[in-house]
């Protein structure tokens, strides 16, 4: 698969994620089971693809201190998000805080998947 393909489909799976977290809000609590689901198991997918290629892309290349920095950056985003998932799923966490979390690292997985990408693209050329 050329890096292009593998730029497009990470960043497919990653609006596919975001999509759904938002239509999943906007039918409020308690949560569409079968939404949550599909939130879920895209989130899940997104994770586990990311990481095989962000992990195959930094193989037998100098990572500079940067992509080091910004692929802990999207390990963090992902993992907070998922933890933030779960609380939020469970129900028993302080409720707007946990929302804004899921929100904020949201976007910072975003930004974080972006850069990374950027920067392991101009790592190549
Ligand atoms: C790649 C990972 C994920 C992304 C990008 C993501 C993104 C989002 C976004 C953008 C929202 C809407 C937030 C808002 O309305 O401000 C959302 C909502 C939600 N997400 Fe995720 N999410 C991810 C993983 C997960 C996981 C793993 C879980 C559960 C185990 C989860 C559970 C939820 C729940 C329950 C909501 C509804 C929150 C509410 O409206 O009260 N998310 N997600």
């Amino acid at each position: 698969m050329s890096f292009v393909a593998k730029m497009s489909s990470t960043g497919l799976l990653l609006v596919l994620s975001i999509g759904t977290g938002f239509w999943l809000s906007s039918y409020g609590k308690p949560f569409n089971s079968a939404l949550f689901n599909i939130h879920k198991l895209i989130a899940l997918a997104t994770a586990i693809y990311t990481a095989i290629l962000v992990r195959n892309l930094l193989k037998g290349i100098d990572t500079s201190a940067l992509i080091q920095i910004m692929v802990i950056a999207l390990g963090l985003s992902l993992i907070i998000l998922f933890g933030s998932g779960i609380l939020l799923s469970l129900g028993k966490a302080p409720y707007n805080l946990i929302k804004t979390v899921h929100t904020i690292t949201t976007f910072s997985t975003l930004l974080a998947t972006v850069i990374t990408f950027y920067l392991l693209l101009i790592n190549r050329s």
